[in-house]
This record gives C-alpha cells, sequence and structure tokens, in this order.
C-alpha cells in the first residue's frame, strides 16, 4: 500500500482545470492506497484574501472533494492549518532551501511579475509544499503539469535534508495525468485555465450551472479553419476542447473526431458542453446536499485528528534531526 497526498488552494470556486488534472485522479487512488487530502489555506493566503471569502472557500473546497467522490472512510481529508506541523515542518524546510531556487519558480515569477508588495511567502511557498508532502512519508503526489516544479523542488529539498541530518524523509514521486494535466483557457488556449483569472469567460467553474457552461464554451476561442481535430500546436482551442469532452465523456479523441467530421464548432462546441455539464450535475447535487451539512464539520474534525497524529510524529523526528529544542525521553 503506497501513502498518496495530494492539496488544493480555497482560493476561488475550482475549475473544471483542477477536477480534470487533479481531484479526478485522487477519487481512483483511494481504494487501494492510503490518501491525504488537504486544503492548503495557508498557500492560499500567500496573496491577500478577504477573510469571509477564504473561510467560505474552505468549506466549500471541502464539500466538494466529497461530492466528487473522495470516501472520508478511506481517506483523509482535513485542511492545513488545522495541523500544525504543517508550519513547523515548513520553516524547518525553508532553512534547507536557497534563495536562488526559490526565485527560479516559475509560478512565483508568474505570480510576482510587474507586481508591487508580493508576500516573502510567496516566495517561501514551496518549502511549506514540501513540509505538506513530507510529513506523511508521501510515496505518490498526484498533481497537474503546472506542480511538476515544485515536486523536484521537494524531491531536492528532501534528499538535501536527508544527507545532511538524517535520512528521515521518504522521496516522494510525482504523478502526473497523460491526459488532461493541462486544461487550458478558454479565452487564450495557450495559457493554463486558472481559478485567479480575472477573465469570467476564461474558466468553467465546478458550480456553474448548465446556462453558464454553454455560454462559456460557446464563446470559446477556437480557429477559422472549422475542422475538429486535435493539433495542440496549430489548433490549441479545439485541441483544448477536445481533450475537455474525451475526459468528460469517456470517448477518445479520435472518435469524437470522426463524431464532428463535416460538422461545424456550433455543433462541437454543444457537444462539448453537454459532456461537461454531464459530468458536473451529479457532483454539484452532492455538493448542494453537504455544504451545510454537520456531517462535512465532523469529517474534517475526524481528518484533522488523523493527520495531527500522523504529523506529528515526523515532525518529532526532523526536530530531533536537527537538534531543535531538548532531548526528549
Ligand atoms: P492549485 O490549488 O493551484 O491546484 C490544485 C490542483 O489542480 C491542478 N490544476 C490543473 N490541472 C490541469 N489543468 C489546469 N488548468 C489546472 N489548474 C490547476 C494543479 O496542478 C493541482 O494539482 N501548490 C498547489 C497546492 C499544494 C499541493 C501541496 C499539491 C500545496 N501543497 C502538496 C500537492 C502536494 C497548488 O497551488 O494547486
Amino acid at each position: 500500500m503506497k501513502t498518496i497526498f495530494s492539496g488544493i488552494q480555497p482560493s476561488g470556486t475550482l475549475t473544471l482545470g483542477n477536477y480534470l488534472g487533479a481531484m479526478k485522479h485522487f477519487v481512483d487512488m483511494q481504494d487501494e492506497n492510503n490518501c491525504y487530502f488537504c486544503i492548503v489555506d495557508q498557500h492560499a493566503i500567500t496573496v491577500p484574501q478577504d477573510r469571509l471569502e477564504l473561510r467560505k472557500n474552505i468549506k466549500s473546497l471541502a464539500a466538494l472533494y466529497l461530492a466528487v467522490g473522495i470516501d472520508p472512510n478511506k481517506s483523509t481529508l482535513f485542511i492545513q492549518s488545522e495541523v500544525p506541523a504543517h508550519a513547523q515542518l515548513g520553516w524547518m524546510m525553508q532553512c534547507v532551501s536557497y534563495i536562488g531556487e526559490l526565485e527560479r519558480m516559475t509560478q512565483f515569477k508568474d505570480k510576482s511579475d510587474g507586481k508591487e508588495g508580493v508576500s516573502s511567502a510567496l516566495l517561501t511557498y514551496p518549502p511549506l509544499m514540501a513540509s505538506d508532502i513530507l510529513l506523511y512519508k508521501t510515496d505518490i503526489v498526484p498533481v497537474g503539469e503546472d506542480q511538476k516544479q515544485h515536486l523536484e523542488l521537494t524531491r531536492n529539498l528532501a534528499e538535501r535534508f536527508n544527507s545532511k541530518y538524517n535520512d528521515i524523509f521518504t522521496i516522494p514521486e510525482v504523478r502526473i495525468p497523460k491526459v488532461g494535466a493541462r486544461i487550458m483557457s478558454l479565452a487564450e488556449p495557450t495559457k493554463k485555465m486558472s481559478k485567479s483569472s480575472e477573465n469570467q469567460k476564461s474558466f468553467i467553474s465546478m458550480l456553474d450551472d448548465e446556462k453558464q457552461i454553454m455560454k462559456k464554451v460557446k464563446s470559446a476561442v477556437t480557429d477559422s479553419d472549422n475542422e475538429v481535430r486535435y493539433d495542440k500546436e496549430n489548433k490549441p482551442g479545439v485541441s483544448n476542447l477536445l481533450s475537455i469532452y474525451s475526459l468528460c465523456s469517456g470517448e477518445s479523441i479520435e472518435a469524437i473526431e470522426e463524431k464532428y467530421a463535416g460538422k461545424g464548432y456550433g455543433d462541437f462546441k454543444e457537444g462539448v458542453a453537454h459532456a461537461v455539464i454531464n459530468t458536473l450535475k451529479p457532483i454539484q447535487e452532492r455538493y448542494n446536499e453537504l455544504i451545510d451539512s454537520e456531517e462535512l464539520d465532523e469529517i474534517l474534525d475526524q481528518g484533522a485528528d488523523k493527520a495531527n497524529r500522523a504529523a506529528q510524529k515526523m515532525l518529532v523526528k526532523a526536530e530531533r534531526a536537527m537538534g531543535l529544542g531538548r532531548k526528549r525521553r
């Protein structure tokens, strides 16, 4: 049995990209593995958040995890800030990180580029992410492609710690899906679909209703040759819609190309929208049942207890390895 860890930031309603690139795969992994799924609220505050909005988003993300099929009897679902060991080991991981390697992270460069008042935590975000993963002796981290660089750094930091102090950390492997690892923006299909985008039309939220989904897909940027064909380089918009269609419907890209051969983008987009709606509708129904339930809080309480027990053990090992505090009996 392997240990799996992954996290999602509660920084706005999740997109179809988060679902197809990450969450969907979490569900498949829970039967045969020991899984930890985290709501990484401490990562979310590396950029300014409205406190009430953040609280709402944390609960909403918890409900979404369950609505897509995360089963609390099989997996541990918890909130990062309710397990203090994350921030504690995060600090220690900062102490083994170099400023230069953190400044090279693409996500840091993208998020800080041209901005004033960038928080220092945006730079030290990856050591906290390393802490999240290393606390649980994680073997595999399922993520979308944009997190690959952070995972490489996590491995480097773990190896550095192990060789400098004591060999305590498991070196985690990254698991990126073959299709859907990078769902692109509907408005600018050469950029990834992002929940923090200001253009509402660029992403499909997991909670968008049928009308909104239809409207957004219909306005998705394509090209002028009117041929439904997968060609990521020359037809990024159509290729992105084909990936979405295929992942949502389970049909292969070739089968979809064939189905729409000789038909225009209008029909194709309608098909994409229906596939998305059919995927999200049952999730939304379950979400609505859960969002105000007491069950949700109970699950999060139990998750925090379980995660705290596991994380505390590793924290003590790391403190001992570095020589923090007093010798414990
Ligand atoms: P976050 O919250 O930005 O995204 C959550 C997950 O969704 C994936 N994802 C995508 N996949 C495909 N296409 C897209 N357009 C797309 N957008 C997002 C992300 O790759 C991710 O898997 N740093 C992380 C959160 C984190 C974490 C961790 C992840 C904190 N600690 C430990 C794994 C392990 C983040 O910001 O993800």
